[in-house]
Parts: C-alpha cells; sequence; structure tokens
C-alpha cells in the first residue's frame, strides 16, 4: 500500500515510516523541508513539498501528523494561532488533495488517519476519559476540536476519517521523555505542582502500531484515545522514572513557578485527564506495552 504521511519527519512520524516500509509498503513524506527531512528518513522514502506531488500516484492512506510543536514556546496569541493555523492549513490542504484526486478521475484513499491530541478533553480532574467524555472548554480543547474538524469534510469523500487523540508519546529520544530524562538522571527530577494531575502516556511503538490497525481495520472510523491503558498521574509517573533510574525524585516544581515561567501553557504540566483506550480496545487492539513500567523498562533499557 502507498500511504501518504504528513509530518513524517517529526518524533512519530519518523518511526510510523520505518514501520510501514518494514512491512512493504510505499511512503510518501510530505515536508516543509523536503531535503533536510529526507536526511533524517530512510532513504526508500519519496520526501515533497506538498501533497500535490503525489497527484499521479494517489496514495491508498493518508496519516497527518504535520503541527507546530505544542510546548515550544509560550502560549502567546500570536503563538496559539500558529499552532491552530499550523494544523488545520495542514488538514485543510489534504481534503483539498483528496478532492483534487476525485476530479482526476483515480481512486481515492480509502483512510485519512489525522492527528489529534488530549488536551481535545480539557483539565478533567480525576474523571475516568473515554471518547464520549465531554470536554473542558479552554485552548487546547478548541486547538483539537479545530482540527479534527478540519478533517471532517474527508468523510463527504467516502474517505474514512479515524482521528487519534494521542497521549504523551514516550520513548527515549524525543518528546518529553527527552526533556525530562537529564534532570532525572542527575537526580534532579521531581512531580509538577501537587502531582495529582493525570498524565495519559502511549509507548512510541505502541503508537506506530496504533495508527497501522487504524489503517488496517476498515470498520474503524470516528474519535480514538491513543494512549496505554494504565494511565498514571504526575506524582506516580515521577516515582516510577525515578525508580527505574536508581534516583531520588526529591524536587518538586510549584505550581506558581511553572505559572510564573511558562503562562498557560503550564496548564500542559498541570493538569490532564484520566484517558483511557476505550474504543482501541474494544476493537481488538493489544497494548505491548500496557504499564509505564513496562514501557520504561524498555526504553530506559538503551537509553
Ligand atoms: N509527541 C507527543 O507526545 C504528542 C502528544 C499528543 C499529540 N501529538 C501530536 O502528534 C503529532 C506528531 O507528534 P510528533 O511528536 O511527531 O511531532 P513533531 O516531532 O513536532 O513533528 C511534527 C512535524 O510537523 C511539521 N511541522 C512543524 N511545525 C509545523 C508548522 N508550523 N506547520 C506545518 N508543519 C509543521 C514538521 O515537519 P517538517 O518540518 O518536515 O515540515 C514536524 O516534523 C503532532 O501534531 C503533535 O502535536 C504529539
Amino acid at each position: 500500500m502507498r500511504v501518504l504521511i504528513t509530518g513524517g519527519s517529526g518524533f512519530v512520524g519518523r518511526r510510523l515510516c520505518e514501520r510501514l516500509l518494514a512491512r512493504g509498503d510505499r511512503v510518501d513524506v510530505v515536508s516543509r523541508s523536503p531535503s533536510k527531512a529526507a536526511r533524517t528518513l530512510p532513504g526508500e522514502c519519496q520526501v515533497r513539498d506538498s501533497a500535490m506531488g503525489s497527484i499521479e500516484t494517489p496514495p491508498e492512506a493518508i496519516v497527518n501528523l504535520a503541527g507546530e510543536s505544542i510546548a515550544g514556546k509560550r502560549w502567546s496569541e500570536t503563538q496559539k494561532k500558529r499552532l491552530l493555523a499550523s494544523r488545520v492549513e495542514a488538514t485543510t490542504t489534504l481534503v483539498e488533495f483528496c478532492r483534487a484526486i476525485e476530479k482526476t478521475g483515480k481512486p481515492l484513499p480509502t483512510v485519512m488517519v489525522s492527528g489529534s491530541a488530549m488536551g481535545y478533553y480539557g483539565d478533567q480532574g480525576s474523571r475516568v476519559v473515554d471518547e464520549q467524555t465531554p470536554p473542558h472548554a479552554e485552548f487546547a480543547h478548541r486547538l483539537c476540536a479545530q482540527w479534527e474538524a478540519a478533517a471532517e469534510p474527508v468523510t463527504a469523500l467516502g474517505v474514512r476519517l479515524a482521528l487519534l487523540r494521542t497521549g504523551l508519546v514516550l520513548d527515549a529520544d524525543g518528546g518529553t521523555l527527552a526533556k525530562m530524562l537529564p534532570p532525572f538522571k542527575f537526580g534532579l527530577g521531581g512531580r509538577f505542582g501537587d502531582g495529582r494531575q493525570f498524565m495519559p502516556w502511549v509507548h512510541r511503538d505502541d503508537l506506530v502500531e496504533a495508527i497501522l490497525y487504524l489503517i488496517d481495520q476498515p470498520s474503524l472510523e470516528g474519535p480514538f484515545n491513543g494512549s496505554a491503558p494504565h494511565p498514571v498521574t504526575n506524582a506516580e509517573f515521577t516515582r516510577t522514572l525515578a525508580r527505574q533510574l536508581h534516583r531520588p525524585a526529591l524536587f518538586p516544581v510549584p505550581a506558581f513557578a511553572l505559572k510564573a515561567g511558562l503562562g498557560e501553557m503550564s496548564r500542559l504540566l498541570l493538569t490532564g485527564a484520566d484517558m483511557r483506550p476505550a474504543r482501541l480496545q474494544g476493537a481488538g487492539f493489544d497494548f505491548r506495552y500496557p504499564t509505564l513500567e513496562d514501557a520504561l523498562k524498555e526504553i530506559l533499557a538503551d537509553a
């Protein structure tokens, strides 16, 4: 199968490309900087600056992961617009790409797996959250809701749409864990605020397998929580990481310091949702790393 990926040069996308190639699929990556992206991707990937470059040989599946980094910069009004616009524009371009394929008379992709995030639900306190849980209104929710809504029009073209509300993706060479490891390795780690906020997490390999599952299973559509079945609070995450590194975690970061330093973006660290992958599990998807102990053991073995 030919699969087109936006954001294929990213932390999740790179592993997805490797996995697709390993199972014999062909991979087209859309990147803002094709030559830079090509240097980090396997040589078999076709890297282009626009999805339209694939119009002659349309993909059978699309995976949409592109977006400005959510934790890269403080959430000023300008940065919030950038976070939103980067996702909505990348997604809308894919819808237009599908319309353009339809006009050529060539077969449309059968499925689009489009990114979203746990932020869809906003701050949920200690409530157990599945795909039916009503969201809490805040910026993260608006961002994810608009990102999801931008993908919705592909369904009118007959393209199956699966929306992946991803939790914190864990692996050693990127994402949040790569930032947390140095202080924790020096015994300088600690919980954020009171540590009671939930951190739904997922091993990067499980997330990639979930994307393949959503591509392959023809009946799966709508929103899917992309996080492991056993989420933990920030305090449990901190304890588990410190224990696996054989280090203490004695340096909590007070909520007021995070709020002062990060502004509204501190909500990424101080709030969360006890998000469960109800629909993925209901559809028969098996997590290779269901507990944080399992995931960190595998990740830290080579770190
Ligand atoms: N990692 C996590 O813990 C996590 C959790 C929840 C949700 N997500 C979401 O899942 C998606 C993939 O995550 P990831 O960790 O792989 O992200 P990532 O490493 O930041 O990669 C995202 C890719 O999007 C492209 N991109 C960056 N800024 C952009 C912009 N302003 N406009 C258009 N494209 C832009 C980049 O590709 P080029 O430079 O090649 O164009 C980049 O490689 C992201 O949308 C992310 O928000 C991730």
